[in-house]
C-alpha cells in the first residue's frame, strides 16, 4: 500500500509527476543550475526534490523529503542517470526502491510511467514493441502498425524507462537491454528504411530494481551487470527519522481515505521500538531468533494504518497500543508459524523486564489477538 493520492481524489493513485506537480513546477521556476541533455531539472534541482530543501522555500514552494536515510546514494543514483550507465537499485523489501525509481523518473523525465513489470511471464514484446495486427495484416509493418513499449518510447522520447523486479524475468529477456545501454540502438528488423533503426536521444536511461529476497542478482549476466551501477537501498535504522516517515505516512494514508484522525506520537514510537528491536533481533541485551518475514517500514506504516482505521471504522475511540499487536499478525507474521513462535519470545522477555511501564502492558493485552 502506498499513500500516493490527494483526499477526494477520483483514482487511488497518482504517479508522483502528479502527485508532486507543485513542487516540479516550482523547482523548474527556481533552477538555473547545468542540466544534462534531455533532463527537465538540474541535478542538484532532482536532489532537492527527493531529499526536501530543510524548510526553504524556492519557486514559491517548500520541498518535502520523500526518501529518508539513503541521502548518499541518492546522490549517487542521480550522477550515475545523468551518465550512459543504467542504474540498478538492490535490496530488502519495502526499502522505498520503487519509490525512489518513480521520483528519479518523474524529476529528470517528468514521467514515471514508461515502466516494464518483471516478472516470470514478461515477453519482448511488452518491452520493445508488439504490433497492431489489423493494420500489419492490411498493410504489413509499417511505423503506423507498430505499437511502441517502454523502452520504444523511452528511447524516442529521451527518457528514463523504469524496469521493476528485473531479476524476477529469465535472463533472456534482461538481456535484450544490453545492445540497448551499449550502443543505444534499438533495431525493428521488420521495419525497412527509416524507423529500422531507433536512436535513443538525450535523456534515456534505465533505472532497474532487484528485491533481495527474490532470485537475488545472481543469475543476472555479467554482460549485464557491467552496463548498471549498483545500489544498495538500506532500511531505516534511526528510529527518530522512521517514526517521521511512518507517522507523516500513516496520516497521508488515513486522509486519503477520508478518515479524520492522525496516529498520536505515542503510539508511533512505540510501534518503532517494537519494529526495531524485531528487526534487529536484539531487545534489552538479549539475541532473538530473526523473524523470517520483513519488517521494514513499509510494513510499520501498514501496521499503524490498519489499527487507526480499524478504530475509527469498528471502534470507539483512539486505538490504544494492544491494537498494534493485533494487527502485526495480519500485517507481518501471516501465516509463518515459526514466526509467531519467535514474536511469543520476544514478549515474553518484554513482559518480564517492562511491565511497569503502562504502554507496554497495554501493548501485550493485544497478544491475545496473535
Ligand atoms: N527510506 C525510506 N524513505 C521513504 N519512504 C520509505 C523508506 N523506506 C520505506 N518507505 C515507505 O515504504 C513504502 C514502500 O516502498 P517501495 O514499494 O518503494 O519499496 P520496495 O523497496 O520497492 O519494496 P519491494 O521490494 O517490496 O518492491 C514507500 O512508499 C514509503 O512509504
Ligand atoms: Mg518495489
Amino acid at each position: 500500500m502506498t499513500s500516493d493520492s490527494r483526499p477526494g481524489s477520483s483514482v487511488q493513485r497518482l504517479p508522483a509527476e502528479q502527485l508532486h506537480a507543485h513542487e516540479l513546477a516550482a523547482l523548474r521556476a527556481w533552477d538555473s543550475h547545468p542540466c544534462p541533455a534531455g533532463w527537465q531539472l538540474s541535478p542538484r534541482a532532482v536532489r532537492l526534490f527527493i531529499l526536501g530543501s530543510d524548510g526553504e522555500t524556492l519557486g514559491g514552494q517548500v520541498i518535502e523529503r520523500k526518501i529518508y536515510g539513503n541521502d548518499v546514494l541518492v546522490e549517487r543514483a542521480i550522477v550515475t542517470l545523468a551518465g550512459q550507465r543504467g542504474l540498478l537499485l538492490a535490496g530488502e523489501p519495502g526499502t522505498a526502491k520503487s519509490l525512489l525509481s518513480e521520483l528519479l523518473a518523474a524529476a529528470i523525465s517528468g514521467s514515471s510511467t514508461l515502466t516494464v513489470q518483471g516478472s516470470a511471464g514478461t515477453v519482448e514484446e511488452g518491452i520493445r514493441y508488439s504490433w497492431n495486427y489489423a493494420l500489419l495484416l492490411r498493410d504489413g509493418p509499417t511505423p503506423a502498425a507498430l505499437v511502441p513499449g517502454p523502452l520504444h518510447r523511452a528511447m524516442e522520447q529521451g527518457a528514463l524507462m523504469r524496469f521493476e523486479e528485473i531479476t524476477r524475468c529469465p535472463v533472456e529477456i534482461q538481456d535484450l537491454l544490453i545492445p540497448v545501454l551499449s550502443d543505444r540502438v534499438l533495431h525493428v528488423p521488420e521495419l525497412k528504411g527509416e524507423g529500422a533503426m531507433l536512436l535513443s536521444r538525450p535523456g534515456f536511461n534505465l533505472i532497474a530494481t532487484a528485491n533481495l529476497k527474490d532470485r537475488g542478482v545472481n543469475e543476472m549476466s555479467s554482460a549485464l551487470k557491467r552496463r548498471l551501477n549498483f545500489e544498495t537501498m538500506q532500511p531505516l535504522s534511526d528510529a527518530r527519522l522512521e517514526g517521521e516517515l511512518v507517522s507523516r505516512e500513516a496520516a497521508r494514508l488515513l486522509a486519503a481515505e477520508g478518515i479524520e484522525t492522525a496516529p498520536a506520537p505515542d503510539l508511533t514510537g512505540l510501534l518503532i521500538t517494537l519494529f526495531q528491536e524485531l528487526r534487529q533481533a536484539q531487545a534489552l541485551g538479549v539475541a532473538l531468533e530473526p523473524l523470517s518475514n520483513v519488517l521494514s517500514t513499509a510494513e510499520a506504516i501498514n501496521v499503524l494504518y490498519s489499527a487507526m482505521a480499524e478504530s475509527w471504522y469498528l471502534g470507539g475511540g483512539p486505538p490504544g497500543p494492544a491494537q498494534l499487536l493485533r494487527h502485526l499478525g495480519g500485517t507481518v507474521i501471516k501465516d509463518e508459524a515459526d514466526d509467531r513462535r519467535r514474536l511469543g519470545d520476544y514478549l515474553r522477555l518484554v513482559r518480564s523486564h517492562r511491565s511497569d511501564d503502562p504502554a507496554w502492558r497495554a501493548l501485550l493485552e493485544g497478544e491475545a489477538w496473535l
